[in-house]
């Protein structure tokens, strides 16, 4: 729980795309802690069964809507206190294939937020979720916020086009902004095949196979609610306001160390097979993240362990079926990846 719960109890907050995978965590958290919390989310990934279990006496409210429609984000924003802007399109292999959308949701729809709350004189602050995908590959380690950006995917592009236009803005218009940075975040409740649920989901096959892309690849990976913590101190913390706050453990770890570390919690025997159709076309090789202004400015620290936020997310993925939906008919990860994880989670 958060110390400084007392500072969100009846806080009119409006959370974009809460009904996903770091999103409910949010919501989830705001709740406990007494904010009036609104959902906009247009269920492009996001669930409702995750709000289901946040109690709607705290005084959730969903409106099911999507941010680049200027009209309902006006209407979403009116009385706010304070905005934490979630919603993206956020899986980097959709982007190659559709960029255009990447960047109409991303950028315009965080634009027509940005906008809206300018116009709201009760606005406190505005938290913009951007991603540690804008630095691109670690050109040192551990990476802190005035790393070069360069990134490698349609997506980081979005991405940093929106945390760009967000600090521009709030210049522009005196709109008090942080902009926040995740490293990867993994757990329970997820939407994405994100690589944490692709390995579970192949390993629960049992044929001992596990077929994937970049096992050289590192990633900074951080339990879903030490990441929705640091969100949330972003938006109460005083003095923050103009900051990029980067949140991750501060340590990585390879694909393939990480395969084998999933396996062995789930006690399966596996042999790791590369499979070139997943190599990106130009990848990320290692992404460490350098924390410490978030602990020195939120006093945030990651409480949760890799081994048990995994042991957590498996335990998570057993209980319940792993479903993936895309925004984009037609669009081979439906066909391919969410066969794979259906199948491979029915017979494990
Ligand atoms: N998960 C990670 O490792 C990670 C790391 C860094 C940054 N992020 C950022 O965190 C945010 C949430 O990511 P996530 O992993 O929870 O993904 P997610 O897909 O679970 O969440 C995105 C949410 O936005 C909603 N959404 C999408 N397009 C929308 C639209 N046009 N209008 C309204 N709602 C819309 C979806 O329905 C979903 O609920 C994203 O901005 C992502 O870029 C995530």
């Amino acid at each position: 729980m958060l110390a400084d719960a007392n500072n969100l109890s009846s806080k009119r907050i409006l959370v974009t795309g809460g009904a996903g995978f770091l999103g409910s965590a949010v919501v989830r958290e705001l709740c406990h802690a007494g904010a009036k919390v609104t959902v906009l989310d247009n269920f492009s990934s996001g669930k409702k069964e995750y709000l289901n279990n946040i109690t709607r006496t705290n005084g959730l409210s969903v409106i099911e809507g999507d941010i680049c429609d200027v009209g309902n984000v006006e209407k979403s924003m009116r009385e706010m206190e304070l905005v934490i802007h979630l919603a993206a399109l956020p899986f980097i292999p959709d982007s190659y294939y559709h960029p255009r959308d990447f960047f109409k949701t991303n950028v315009d729809g965080t634009l027509n937020l940005l906008l809206a709350a300018s116009k709201e004189d009760t606005i406190e602050r505005f938290v913009y979720i951007s991603s540690s995908e804008v630095y691109g590959s670690a050109r040192h380690v551990p990476m802190d916020e005035n790393h070069p950006t360069l990134p490698h995917s349609s997506y980081a592009a979005s991405k940093l086009a929106a945390d760009r236009v967000t600090f521009t803005i709030s210049k522009e218009l005196s709109l008090p902004v942080v902009i926040v940075r995740p490293f990867n975040t993994f757990g329970p409740n997820i939407t994405q095949p994100y690589i944490v649920p692709e390995i579970i989901a192949q390993a629960s096959t049992g044929n001992g196979e596990l077929w994937l892309g970049n096992t050289e690849a590192c990633r900074d990976l951080t339990y879903v609610d030490d990441t929705a913590r640091g969100i949330i101190l972003s938006a109460i913390c005083p003095g923050v306001d103009g900051e990029v706050i980067n949140l991750g453990s501060g340590s990585s770890i390879s694909v393939k160390e990480l395969a084998t570390k999933i396996a062995s919690l789930m006690d399966k025997k596996v042999t790791i097979r590369n499979d070139t159709t997943r190599l990106r076309p130009f990848d990320v090789g290692k992404l460490v993240c350098d924390n410490s202004k978030a602990k020195k400015i939120l006093g945030w620290n990651p409480r949760i362990s890799l081994d048990e936020g995994l042991r957590r997310t498996i335990d998570w993925a057993r209980g319940n079926s792993i479903h993936f939906q895309s925004p984009f008919r037609n669009w081979y990860r439906i066909n391919k990846i969410t066969t794979v994880v259906h199948s491979t989670l029915s017979r494990g």
